[in-house]
C-alpha cells in the first residue's frame, strides 16, 4: 500500500493521529485511560516532547501512527524498565544506555488497514531516524495479553527480556530492539 510517512510535525497531523488513537484504543479495545470522549482524541504528557509518526495516505487520512519518546527528554526517566538485564543484554549502562534508548508506544493501524503494511513503513522511517539520533535501543512495554501487538514486534526483531513485572497496577511485558 501506498503511503507517505512523516512525522506529525502540524496541529493537523498530531490531531488526526490523536483521533486514530482513540478509534482504536477507546472505540474498539475499551481503553479510555487517555480518551478525552469530548474531542475524541487520545494523548496524554509524554505527546509534548515524543516523535508522533504518521502514515498518510493518498487522500490525506492517517492509516497508521506510532511514537518514539526519547529517554534523556526526560519521560521515562522514573520508570522501572529492568535496568540491570538491560544492561547485561545491550552493553550499555548508566547515563549511556539512558541516552541511548528510546521507548516506542501509541502504535496503531486504522481497523481496516491492518496487515497492509502501514506499519512496517513507519517502523523502517522511525528507526532511521532513531539511529541518525544516536539511539542503539528500542523498548516496549507491551500488554501481556496483546498477542497480535507482541507478535508483530517479534517480527521487526523485538526480544523479550527479563520477567514481566508490574508497572502501576499492571503487568507488561518487555520488548527491546538493538538498532
Ligand atoms: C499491532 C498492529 C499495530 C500491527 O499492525 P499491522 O497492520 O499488522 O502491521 P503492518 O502494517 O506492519 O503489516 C504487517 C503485515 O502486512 C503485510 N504486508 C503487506 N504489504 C507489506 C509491505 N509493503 N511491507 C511490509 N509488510 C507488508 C506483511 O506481510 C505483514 O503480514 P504478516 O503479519 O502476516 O507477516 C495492529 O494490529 C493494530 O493496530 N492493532 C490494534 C492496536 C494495538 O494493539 N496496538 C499495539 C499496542 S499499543
Amino acid at each position: 500500500m501506498d503511503v507517505d510517512v512523516r512525522l506529525a510535525d502540524s496541529p493537523r497531523l498530531r490531531l488526526g493521529a490523536f483521533r486514530l488513537r482513540y478509534q482504536v484504543y477507546a472505540v474498539e479495545m475499551g481503553d479510555g485511560r487517555f480518551a478525552d470522549h469530548d474531542a475524541g482524541t487520545y494523548s496524554d504528557a509524554r505527546d509534548d516532547s515524543a516523535r508522533t509518526w504518521v502514515a498518510v495516505l493518498n487522500d490525506g487520512a492517517i492509516a497508521a501512527t506510532a511514537r518514539v519518546v526519547l529517554r534523556r527528554d526526560g519521560p521515562y526517566a522514573d520508570e522501572n524498565f529492568q535496568y540491570p538485564e538491560l544492561e547485561r543484554l545491550t552493553g550499555l549502562s548508566g547515563d549511556e544506555l539512558l541516552d541511548s534508548t528510546g521507548v516506542l508506544s501509541r502504535g496503531v493501524v486504522r481497523s481496516d488497514l491492518r496487515a497492509s503494511g502501514a506499519m512496517h513503513a513507519i517502523f523502517v522511517a522511525l528507526c532511521a531516524d532513531a539511529r541518525l539520533l544516536g539511539l542503539r535501543v528500542l523498548l516496549v512495554a507491551s500488554e501481556p495479553g496483546n498477542l497480535e501487538s507482541i507478535r508483530w514486534l517479534e517480527r521487526q526483531g523485538f526480544q523479550r527480556y527479563g520477567q514481566d513485572d508490574e508497572l502501576d497496577g499492571w503487568t507488561g511485558t518487555h520488548l527491546f530492539l538493538l538498532l
